[in-house]
């Protein structure tokens, strides 16, 4: 599959089947994000991965939606304030650095047939209690991830609900 076919392809998955995920499989998901890029290379990045017991069920409960319990695995994508670079005017890169390593995952899990779903509307209070994360480190991001449910599926692909591209792109100046 090509970049494009797979970019244009991929959807949120939000229902999941109960296989495991196997850990090469597993592993080639997290490969992605290390091989992500940051700024300056500083890959202010570290990837939490929870997969179920008595931690899971109180990470799921950060997220008011059921679907979560659903995924075999949550990766919690943090970013670490401390060591982000800083452009001079102050501005901290660090969640971009996190979107891409969980964008790069999300394209990853979707070349080799698992599903995904970002979670970001979630209790980052909570979650950084129960995982222990020291103040610089910030859960950004959390993965759903596992094999997905074709009973469940809805979405259409990513490129009938996107904007044209007109809409998008300028050429040269704003206006
Ligand atoms: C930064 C970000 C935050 C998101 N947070 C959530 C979330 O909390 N819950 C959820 O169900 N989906 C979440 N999503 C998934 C988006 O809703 C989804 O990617 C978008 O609607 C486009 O649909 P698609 O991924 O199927 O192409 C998030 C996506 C991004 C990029």
């Amino acid at each position: 599959m090509s970049f494009l076919e797979l970019a244009g392809t991929r959807h949120s998955c939000r229902s999941f089947r109960h296989d495991p995920i196997p850990d090469n499989v597993l592993q080639s998901v997290l490969e992605a994000a290390r091989l992500a890029p940051s700024a300056v290379n500083y890959q202010p990045v570290l990837i939490i991965v929870v997969g179920d017991g008595e931690l899971r069920d109180s990470i799921n409960s950060s997220y008011e939606k059921d679907w979560i319990q659903n995924a075999p695995v949550l990766l919690v994508v943090c970013g670490d304030h401390s060591s982000a670079w800083r452009r001079s005017d102050g501005k901290d890169y660090c969640d971009m650095d996190v979107a891409l390593a969980a964008g790069y995952m999300t394209l990853a899990a979707g070349d080799i047939g698992l599903g995904s779903s970002w979670i970001c509307d979630f209790d980052a209070m909570q979650v950084s209690k129960l995982l222990g994360t020291p103040s610089h480190i910030e859960p950004s991001v959390m993965l759903a991830l596992g094999y997905p449910d074709d009973a469940g599926v809805t979405a259409s692909p990513a490129r009938e609900r996107r904007k044209a591209l007109d809409e998008i792109v300028r050429f040269g100046r704003y206006v």
